[in-house]
């Protein structure tokens, strides 16, 4: 099977001994604790899933600065974006200051139980330039507007840093039985079924035609012998279909338009960054981690509004070292309904054009079902729009 990034084996950080674990847990909540943010909890569980492997925990300034301007870290492994805790003043107290290891509370998790213990290697400030270029950086942009900038922005200016251990895996476990895995559960899974060429499909939306056509259209150029299909189920901007009801509807589609045994449909603890070409590089990172040879990229990947150019995330891995990553990229093209085929294409396979073409997409979807209008044949199967509409009408109108 292709190597995690970085190492022979994975690393994850959860400890999986229960007598161990339970130790911890119980001793965590004898330490001085620091209630943490969204986006560290769920670095936490990408930590200890084994996806953040070679990672050991939380950056420093130096190596969230060097990751930042040079993908890399200070000795030399490539890596895309910063993995920072970063917490408000008020909750660094005296006790959390002078402590050489404290207990990182989940602000997802009812009563705040801890998810991780963290051997504190360094407290530092950011200055405010400091920490401006590392979201500029991620980013492209520090606009308090993008809907992934506030969750760095907003977050405070002290940086705790330092490796952890997992106590747990936050709300996915519990919320998501059926799809969160972790990287080691994919490895398995990927084992037992005998997969050697696999591609990975990112999303964050309920998938539409096009989604779906890309996925069988890489199937079929890379001649893999699976898809694994890998949601993200942390937080998302306001306005994107919560993850229970886009897994719903994923399942609905595999089920009726996919040969059976060649889709693993799983999912992963972490909040959307909107970070477009950086976050694609994440992304391919942790689907190299879970075993994946390849990992489909297509038109504005990761993005929002109009802060990056529908290529640029694929763009950004021809900048990259060659031996950055082993995992190889699909690219896709705009895939779109074409009125002419009557079919699904993607438009670099098809040779009409303009008003022929209906285009597809999460927004377009999205907007259609705000309306209260049905969902058309040419964006989504009806077994899908059917679960997206029941939704609308329950939760939206
Ligand atoms: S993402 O933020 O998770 O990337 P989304 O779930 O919409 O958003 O997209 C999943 C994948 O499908 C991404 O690789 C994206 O580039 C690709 N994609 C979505 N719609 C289209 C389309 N109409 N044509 C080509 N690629 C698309």
């Amino acid at each position: 099977m292709i190597k995690p990034h970085g190492a022979e084996t994975l690393t994850p950080l959860y400890v999986a001994d229960d007598a161990q674990r339970a130790e911890l847990t119980k001793e965590a909540e004898t330490l001085p604790s620091v209630l943490v943010s969204s986006g560290a909890a769920a670095s936490a569980v990408m930590l200890g899933s084994g996806y953040f492997t070679p990672l050991t925990g939380y950056m420093n300034i130096a190596e969230a600065t060097s990751v930042a301007a040079e993908m890399k870290l200070p000795n030399g492994l490539f890596w895309p974006v910063p993995v920072m805790n970063l917490v408000p003043d008020e909750q660094l107290t005296d006790a959390v200051k002078s402590a050489d290891r404290v207990a990182l509370r989940d602000p997802n998790v009812k009563g705040h139980p801890p998810i991780a213990v963290m051997e504190v290697s360094a407290i530092e400030t950011f200055r405010w330039k400091q920490k401006n270029f590392i979201i500029e950086k991620t980013f492209g942009t520090d606009d308090m507007e993008h809907p992934g900038v506030p969750a760095f922005e907003n977050v405070g200016y002290n940086l705790l840093s330092g490796p952890i251990q997992v106590l747990n895996y936050s709300y996915f476990r519990t919320d998501f039985p059926e799809t969160f895995r972790t990287a080691v559960e994919i490895r398995e899974d990927i084992a037992a079924r005998g997969w050697h060429k696999i591609v990975a499909f990112q999303t964050r939306n309920p998938m539409h035609r096009a989604h779906e056509e890309l996925c069988k259209i890489a199937q079929r150029e890379v001649n893999a012998d699976g898809i694994l299909i890998h949601m993200l189920l942390g937080k998302l901007q306001p306005g994107d279909i919560p993850a229970a009801v886009r897994d719903a509807s994923i399942r609905a589609m595999v089920k009726h338009y996919f040969p059976e045994n060649t889709v693993s449909i799983t999912g992963y603890g972490f909040d959307m960054l909107y970070a477009g070409p950086r976050e694609a590089l994440l992304h391919a990172v942790f689907r190299q981690n879970c075993g994946c040879t390849h990992f489909i990229v297509g038109r504005d990947h990761a993005g929002a509004g109009d802060y990056y150019g529908p290529f640029d995330a694929q763009a950004i891995f021809d900048e990259i070292p060659a031996d950055a990553l082993e995992i190889e990229i699909f690219r896709g093209d705009f895939t779109v309904w074409c009125r002419k085929c009557e079919e699904i294409v993607m438009m670099r396979d098809c040779p009409h054009g303009g008003d022929d073409y209906f285009s597809i997409s999460g927004t377009k979807q999205r907007e259609i079902l705000a309306a209260g209008d049905p969902l058309p044949p040419e964006i989504a199967r009806p077994e899908v729009a059917e679960i997206l509409m029941a939704y609308y009408q329950r939760e939206v109108s």
